[in-house]
């Protein structure tokens, strides 16, 4: 049984004027320990696919079930637990709260994480900080880290609840050829050493291939490339 599996998703976005079929029945298995690519030209629904996944948002019709359990009847309240115990979420922007230190910023999913204790948070913040090579920027602000620390905050803070599912949007597009090499070996590394899933929506072909598997997204629909190993 696949950890992660979206089945038959369709999401239409309706619009005053317009209706946009972002994804078209289409659908995705991602295994514990793997790292999965998904490439495709923009506005082939590669950030709605990820965010379906990420419960973020809802499909239209398909499902989508982690070991096998569907999330569908999830309310409010037990959707967002969920969410932030399995989901560690990257974005390009890397959505930080820039005013504050680089230890508060990995700390945001601690908070609202009920199963791991207070007392464990500040050993977690490290562990993960240092992971990522950023242990000893614990207390600057974040205004004040290049474009590949705060990248790694953004890892550091996806990792810090041990959550089973890395989930990164474009999150090597701003980065130099070194710090995105530096990025795409530690989500990889994810995969094969801790046995997350990672997904890794990315634009890059050098980030796709050293994924273990690609997809590519066309007119809202994943499709199995040539490239799959
Ligand atoms: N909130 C929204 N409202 C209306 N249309 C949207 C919205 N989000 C995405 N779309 C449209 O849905 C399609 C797929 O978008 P998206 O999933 O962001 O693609 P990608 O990440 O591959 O660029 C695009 O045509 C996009 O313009
Ligand atoms: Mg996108």
């Amino acid at each position: 049984m696949s950890l992660i599996s979206a089945s038959g998703v369709s999401k239409n976005y309706k619009t005053k004027d317009y209706t946009v079929a972002a994804l078209k029945e289409t659908s995705l298995n991602v295994e514990k320990g793997e790292a999965v690519a998904v490439i495709g030209p923009s506005g082939s629904g590669k950030s709605t696919l990820l965010n379906i996944i990420g419960l973020i948002i809802k499909p239209d019709s398909g499902s989508v079930t982690f070991d096998g359990e569907s999330t569908s009847g999830f309310g409010d309240k037990r959707l967002s637990a969920f969410r932030n115990a399995n989901f560690g979420y990257i974005t390009q922007d890397f959505a930080l709260l820039d005013g504050e230190t680089v230890y508060t910023n990995i700390r945001l999913p601690l908070i609202y994480n009920k199963s791991i204790k207070r007392s464990e948070h500040k050993k977690r913040i490290f562990d993960a900080a240092e992971r990522m090579g950023i242990s000893d920027k614990l207390t600057r602000r974040v205004s004040r880290l290049s474009g590949g620390e705060r990248q790694r905050v953004a890892i550091a803070r996806a990792i810090v609840c041990d959550q089973p599912i890395i989930l990164a949007d474009e999150p090597t597009g701003s980065l130099d050829a070194e710090n995105r090499d530096s990025v795409v070996n530690t989500l990889v590394s994810l995969a094969h050493d801790n046995g997350s899933a990672v997904i890794i929506v990315t634009h890059d072909l050098s980030v796709a291939e050293r994924c273990d598997r690609v997809i590519r997204m066309k007119d809202g629909t994943t499709m199995i490339t040539g490239s799959e190993k």
